[in-house]
């Protein structure tokens, strides 16, 4: 547990009232609604979330507990997902924009498509699916596609149809797509041709093929590849189109131009659809989302902690392959009838300024990010903010712990001290946000996340299962006391991972049906104080949040081994100044081989070929033996504290003490 790290980082008290100008026009200031949503109010409460929704049929029962700690809400209830994103929308806004494309290249316009284009485009997608594919209800298709407006309105054309889809991140490698595709038995894989990246256009429709190749293996047969196209007769891939199996949308959907699709009405407990995340084992969890649940929850969120109204403009610059993205561009903000913004590009290129000259010219008020990304626009260009003409009056900062110099950076720099700033703490298994102020009522306290949002009840736990009261200064597993609507259903295929991954530690008795049985550890660690604002202080099992992505330190260790020379790998989080933290390698090697500059090299490439870009080590240390526990466990703590020139403790009672200092002399020389 981290108790010597909050001690070090996290000592600041201050509030910052939100400015009236925010809280005159917020959604949500009403102060009773604590009060209302208090546990004595449980689960009823969640009654005001799900009345934000069209149903086609309400549901009798708001929380089932009978499958205990799989929750399923509104039960009875039918509902699409598609139709309250675009449908419902068409009577008062089909001429206002839903979708605010900005492609990377910044001499490419930007599109802007109205609800009514969305609603014709969904249409048509989902026609082809249905009518050209044969998807119905209930099957699983694997997206891999970038930030373009397809990868939204495939995700809905698939909600039309209830049918399951599973976006993986297009910097994820075709490996890593096609152990997803096997996993969710996917007989679909829905990708691009390529897309731009940093000046570069990328090849992408290679990874598919790769995907879908790797997926065989395992055992998992692809019938169709369908590709859209990012230029259609201006660019091709360099991966042939394989007959009968390969398609390109933009062909097919003219094919269907017009047709409109009825959607199905699902049961509130359907699945929406899986996201794939690291966890402690080698072997990513399929999150599943409910229909119902889920949606209520991001729409209840993107209304009252997003504070959207339908005239706001709202750019969430994350990517639609998170789970970020899927609440927080597509679903919330499109069921709460936004204008939402969709950048193909990254923050810095082509330099500081972008991202600003992009607020500017598309009147953004609502701004979210990663500290990450605050943190690289700061370093880049401190004072390029001031010199463009937006103004933001609400902003997020999401992903990983945010320090409060950062932090006072985006209030006032980015801000100009005129803006709203919620830090939300989540993650992929919640749906939504977990803890946050509630912007026009609360005060922020920079590198606080906040209070539970209404609903959500924290509590920090010590390893025994003794509550640590707040204030007390002590940092635990954050756990959650209840359930909520966008709780992740459980891991696909796998109820077992699900409950002994979240409860497996705190639950007393695996047979009770009582909610309160059944706390939720986040696998956080976290401190809270007597005012029950919660601080994250980061991961407490086997996760590397690299710039407020997870990896799973286990995927990366097995990348290494698939190398020839190498016996061990072991993966620590190092400090970065940017990213938070980064993934450093060690590796021992096989008796008979050498260490040299190609070899870290190769082994840093098969990382980035077996899980994707974003997993590359930091350096791939080479040394002589793993720092050891005479039972022969790896001490990954010993390792860490090298890469981050920390004091590595007392080492005598180790199998090999002296490797220590060898390690030591080499990583930090
Ligand atoms: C992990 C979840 C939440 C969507 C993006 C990441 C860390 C998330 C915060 C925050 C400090 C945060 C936690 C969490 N995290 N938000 N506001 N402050 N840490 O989703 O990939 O599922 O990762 O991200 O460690 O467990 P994810």
């Amino acid at each position: 547990m981290s108790e010597k790290h909050y001690a070090v980082h996290w000592q600041e008290e201050e509030y910052i009232y939100p400015p009236p100008s925010f809280v005159g026009q917020a959604n949500l200031t009403d102060p009773s609604i604590f009060e209302r949503f208090s546990l004595d109010n449980f689960p009823e409460c969640f009654k005001e979330f799900a009345d934000l929704l069209d149903w086609d049929q309400y549901w009798h029962t708001t929380l089932d507990t009978s499958d205990a700690p799989c929750w399923k809400w509104f039960v009875g209830g039918k509902l699409n997902a598609s139709y309250n994103c675009v449908d419902r929308h068409l009577d008062k806004y089909k001429n206002k924009t839903a979708i605010h494309f900005v492609p990377e290249p910044e001499d490419e316009p930007i599109v802007h498509m109205t609800y009514q284009e969305l609603y014709r485009r969904v249409n048509e997608t989902a026609a082809v699916l249905r009518d050209f594919v044969g998807l119905k209800a209930g099957d699983r298709v694997t997206l891999h596609l970038p930030m373009t407006p397809e990868l939204p309105i495939t995700m809905l054309a698939c909600a039309r149809l209830g049918v399951i889809h599973s976006q993986v991140f297009a910097g994820f490698s075709g490996q890593a797509c096609g152990e997803r595709i096997w996993d969710s038995e996917s007989r679909v894989l829905i990708t691009i041709d390529g897309y731009y990246r940093s000046g570069k256009l990328l090849d992408h429709k290679v990874n598919g093929d790769q995907a879908v190749e790797v997926a065989k293996k395992l055992g998992q047969d692809v019938d169709k590849i369908l590709v859209w196209r990012r230029y259609p007769g201006k660019y091709s891939s360099a991966a042939p189109m394989v007959e009968g199996r390969d398609y390109f949308m933009d062909d097919l959907v003219k094919q269907y131009r017009g047709k409109i699709v009825q959607p199905v009405s699902m049961p509130a407990e359907g699945i929406l659809f899986l996201m794939y995340t690291s966890g402690s084992t080698g072997r990513p969890k399929g999150v599943q989302h409910s229909i119902g649940g889920y949606l209520s929850y991001v729409t209840w969120m993107s209304k009252n902690i997003q504070d959207i109204h339908p005239e706001d403009v709202y750019w969430c610059m994350a990517d639609i392959g998170w789970i970020t993205g899927h609440s927080f561009i597509v679903y919330g903000p499109l069921s709460a009838a936004a204008s939402t913004v969709i950048f193909e590009g990254v923050p810095t290129y082509p330099d500081a300024g972008r991202v600003w000259r992009i607020a500017e010219e598309l009147d953004v008020n609502i701004f979210h990010t990663s500290p990450t990304a605050i943190r690289q626009l700061r370093k880049a260009g401190p004072d390029e903010p001031a010199k463009y003409n937006y103004d933001f009056k609400h902003m997020t900062t999401v992903g990983e712990p945010i320090e409060p110099e950062v932090w006072r950076w985006y209030y006032n720099v980015v801000g100009k001290g005129r803006a709203a700033i919620v830090d939300t703490w989540w993650q992929t298994e919640t749906g939504g946000f977990l803890c946050s102020t509630v912007p026009g009522l609360s005060p922020m306290k920079p590198g606080s996340a906040g209070p539970g949002v209404p609903g959500i009840h924290p509590v920090i736990f010590d390893d025994e299962g003794n509550e640590i009261k707040p204030g007390e200064g002590k940092a635990g597993n954050v756990c959650i006391r209840n359930p909520w609507p966008g709780q992740m259903q459980t891991i696909w295929k796998d109820r077992d991972r699900y409950v002994s991954t979240y409860y497996g530690k705190y639950n007393k008795d695996p047979n009770s049906k009582d909610w309160r049985d059944w706390p939720y550890m986040a696998g956080d660690a976290a401190v809270m104080s007597s005012d029950g604002y919660v601080r994250i202080l980061g991961r407490v099992d086997d996760v590397i949040n690299v710039a407020g992505h997870r990896l799973g330190t286990k995927e990366i260790e097995s990348a290494a081994l698939t190398v020839e020379e190498v016996a061990e790998a072991a993966v620590i989080a190092a400090k970065d100044e940017i990213k938070g933290t980064v993934p450093d390698l060690y590796v021992s090697l096989k008796p008979g081989y050498e260490a040299s500059q190609e070899l870290a090299v190769k082994i840093s490439q098969a990382v980035s070929t077996v899980v994707g870009k974003i997993a590359r080590p930091r350096s791939v240390h080479i040394v002589p033996d793993m720092p050891k526990t005479r039972s022969g466990k790896i001490m990954r703590r010993i390792l860490a504290s090298i890469s981050n020139r920390g004091d590595v403790g007392d080492v005598t009672s180790l199998a090999n003490p002296d490797v220590v200092e060898q390690i030591r002399r080499q990583v930090q020389s």
